[in-house]
């Protein structure tokens, strides 16, 4: 099946094109690298935040509303009574010509009507708060056309959550301030705030609106704003009610002639005692500041110069070249792109994540920052300080905390005991990645308390301890609250549907419910402890952690194994989970992704089996499933899972997160057929060649969930790009298939491929130093490299030694 097509690949300028605006889910992007964020639609819909999507929102988004993608930066043209928009919406006149350009970091809209082309660039600038609409109108038609201008956008009153439910007190906070062209946005800035934004244009305005229900009258919608069909703005000053901003301009093109405009949308924060230069009038000196930077075409094109140069070199970090477009793009532009995305949003904002719901993950957080760590390890090693001052004296960390504050998040709390295995895979990837060994003698704190400081390094043997402390019946991790699998609740017991099922235990005391993929995550995790300490010389706590990890290899082999794959779990009275002996949900894949991948009992071939399991009853057309057969009912001992209907999220839906462990697993057995067969089924390129209107996710990046088989629609995607998938893809990637590993003392060259897979390869830039590797496969191996070939001379084994400076590297498999 081959279904309607709304877009294209352009790999040259790395840009998805979207060439009709009626996608099947608005498909979105996100500008911004550090501080000043901002998602937006292909029809210009979203939203515009400082750090905190929940508490510095600038701009009003509605989420879930009718019609889908409510809110954003239009542009109205109104030209001679004929009203469009660039981006189609929100008037959704017809346009003669649509597209849509996502790139790295921007977005470009161009409309065209009657003879006029409207073009908008959007993009933050590198280390400015504000977000660039360079507007560029061309009058394509033979007569000269006089057009009317209006800017628009909504003003959040900072605090997302409160914004959209204290109406009470929401109507009468609302104040503006006007200045020539631009228009500040004041709320709350006359008490606790010290922070303002402002919407300016480079150009004289004939006239604006700050007061929605003026500009858009209270029965109209976005689609017809009062003033905008009139041809005239009011002049509007806003006080309470919703402040908006809106410029009018009247614009006049001869045939032929073009004109850009530059918008700023930006954002300022102004110290306690320079608040204001008069009584109510805000100090405006640091907006002027931005304005200046970029009031015109040239520092504009400037500043997107500079953000292209930022890609470049983010991207020249790790290149392949297999000759097959589809891999490669993914690789070298959209997976690379999608986990700084995850690394910088966590789960936070998205069309899914409403922004004001969750912080950052402990375990997510961990996992994004394996994914990004290579493109700037400075930023990745601040990430991992944050997150482990959130963790406790015993080892358990909360499990979210808030960006803006830093501090762990009370009402979620801890108790989610695979949380500290993550610390161990961050920080190991970090140094591996950096050889910076400095990080592990960082003082950090516990809770974030003043004067509890021990070292990063004393943190990763309490995350340790953590699970070897919490071991019961069969020796294997006590699961908590839940494991990585948020929805398997153990001890949750719940028939209120006012309970949340992740922070409710009803029941845990004398609970017997344990987790098998804590076993094999910890078996993973401890290994690296072991190697870490066996790096430092740290002998005996590498011993002490080894004889651990043994145990825990014999708890699973007794315990944890049920003939053809492992168990998932005990249950709180101490009953299988996941085992044939079940009616239903008899094999889940998260504990044969880690305990393939901790190779537990390979030499026993439960490895083998396992992953032939996998193939066999988790394995569809779209992925693999998290369970099977899905769960028909739900069943009050085992909590959310069990909650969704089937083939969705937790219960049978292809949670793409995980498909990528059992991929890893299937390649530390050496097995590259299965493993890239598997990949290539969730690779976004290859499901955008298949399907863009069952898929309706965007398909340039993983999404969270694919329905599963059992589902209304198989193959329909939901959630897309705040999920682990990003990194766990690059992971598999980039270091499993492709075979490029970084260790504390080279790059070890360890490919996993599939048969057809003849000859590829690999620029990394790896520390000061840069590798130029062919990989070369006449045999068509799966697995095993036979030669190695460094600057003109055979190395031994397969890790090639670092050294500063540009190297040649052949490899034969
Ligand atoms: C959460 C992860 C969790 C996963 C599986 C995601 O939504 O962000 O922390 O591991 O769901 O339940």
């Amino acid at each position: 099946m081959n279904d309607k097509r709304y877009g294209h690949f352009d790999d040259q300028h790395r840009e998805y094109v979207i060439t009709d605006p009626k996608t099947p889910w608005p498909w979105i992007n996100y500008l911004g690298n550090e501080d000043f964020f901002s998602l937006i639609s292909n029809t210009a819909g979203g939203y515009s935040f400082y750090k905190d999507a929940k508490f510095r929102r600038i701009t009003r988004y509605r989420y879930n509303n009718v019609p889908m993608d409510n809110g954003g930066r239009y542009f109205y043209i109104n030209d001679n009574g004929n009203i469009w928009n660039p981006g189609w919406k929100p008037c959704k006149t017809p346009l003669d010509f649509y597209e849509c350009r996502h790139g790295m970091s921007y977005t470009r809209i161009t409309g065209r009507k009657n003879g006029i082309e409207a073009s908008v660039l959007f993009f933050v600038p590198l280390n400015t708060f504000a977000e660039v609409q360079k507007l560029t109108l061309t009058n394509q038609s033979n007569e000269t056309k006089k057009l009317k201008l209006f800017s628009f956008e909504e003003w959040c009153l900072w605090n997302a959550a409160t914004d959209m439910e204290n109406f009470q007190r929401n109507f009468s906070t609302g104040e503006v301030e006007i200045e020539g062209s631009t228009i500040y946005h004041k709320t709350e800035y006359r008490e606790r705030r010290n922070h303002y934004a402002f919407y300016h244009v480079n150009a004289e305005i004939q006239g604006f609106d700050t007061d929605r229900e003026t500009f858009v009258g209270l029965y109209n919608e976005f689609a017809n704003p009062d003033a905008v069909v009139e041809g005239k703005p009011r002049n509007s000053h806003a006080h309470g009610w919703s402040p908006i901003a809106s410029h009018y301009i009247e614009v006049e093109l001869k045939a032929g002639e073009s004109k850009d405009f530059i918008f700023l949308l930006g954002y300022v924060e102004n110290e306690q005692d320079k608040k204001f230069v008069a009584p109510q009038v805000i100090n405006k000196e640091k907006a002027h500041a931005i304005i200046e930077k970029l009031n015109t075409t040239e520092k504009v094109d400037k500043a997107f110069a500079e953000l292209g140069e930022y890609w470049d070199a983010l991207l020249n970090i790790y290149k392949v070249n297999t000759g097959n477009d589809k891999l490669d793009r993914m690789v070298n532009i959209w997976n690379q792109y999608q986990c700084m995305v995850t690394f910088n949003f966590s789960r936070s904002a998205s069309f899914f994540e409403s922004g004001v719901g969750r912080g950052m993950g402990f375990r997510d957080s961990n996992q994004d920052l394996v994914g990004f760590v290579h493109q700037i390890p400075p930023r990745a090693r601040q990430r991992i300080i944050d997150i482990a001052s959130t963790q406790f004296p015993d080892g358990g960390c909360y499990h979210q905390y808030q960006p803006l504050t830093k501090r762990g998040n009370n009402d979620i709390g801890g108790g989610f005991n695979d949380d500290p295995c993550w610390l161990i895979f961050g920080t190991v990837a970090y140094i591996k990645e950096t050889g910076d060994f400095s990080i592990l003698d960082e003082m950090v704190p516990f809770d974030n308390q003043p004067g509890s400081e021990v070292t990063l390094f004393e943190h990763l043997k309490v995350s340790m301890d953590h699970v070897i402390k919490n071991l019961d019946p069969h020796q294997l991790p006590l699961i908590g609250r839940a494991d990585w699998n948020d929805c398997l609740n153990l001890n949750c017991f719940s028939w209120d549907p006012n309970e949340s099922f992740q922070t409710t235990e009803n029941k845990s005391e004398g609970s017997k419910a344990e987790s098998l993929m804590i076993a094999g995550l910890f078996v993973v995790t401890a290994k690296q402890y072991v190697e870490l300490c066996q790096k430092i010389g740290k002998e005996e706590e590498a011993n002490r952690m080894q004889k651990a990890i043994d145990a825990m290899v014999t708890a699973v082999k007794k315990d944890g194994w049920d003939g053809e794959w492992y168990l998932r779990a005990y249950d709180f009275f101490g009953n299988k989970i996941g085992s044939n002996e079940c009616e239903e949900a008899k094999i889940f894949i998260e504990s044969q992704g880690w305990c393939t991948m901790a190779q537990i009992g390979a030499e026993d071939g439960m490895v083998a089996k396992s992953l032939d399991s996998c193939k066999k009853y988790l394995e569809c057309e779209h992925g693999m499933v998290l369970n099977n057969p899905a769960f028909s009912k739900y069943i009050y001992e085992y909590g959310e899972i069990s909650s969704y209907p089937e083939g969705y999220k937790e219960n049978a839906g292809i949670f793409c997160h995980n498909n990528p462990w059992v991929i890893i697993g299937e390649t530390l057995a050496g097995r590259g057929n299965d493993a890239w067969n598997h990949y290539a089924k969730i690779l976004p390129s290859y499901v955008e060649e298949k399907y863009q209107t069952l898929h309706k996710v965007e398909p340039y990046v993983n999404c969270q969930m694919v329905a599963g088989k059992d589902a209304a629609k198989p193959g329909e995607g939901k959630n897309s790009w705040l999920t682990g998938t990003a990194a766990w893809m690059w992971l598999t990637v980039s270091q499993y298939i492709l075979g490029i590993k970084p260790q504390y003392d080279g790059l070890q060259i360890d490919p996993c491929l599939p048969t057809t897979a003849k000859e590829y390869t690999v620029q990394r830039k790896f520390r000061d130093a840069e590798y130029n590797i062919t990989i070369k496969n006449p045999e068509g191996k799966e697995h095993g490299v036979s030669q190695i070939v460094l600057d003109g001379s055979v190395i031994e084994g397969n890790t090639i030694p670092y050294s500063a400076g540009k190297h040649t590297v052949e490899v034969v498999m």
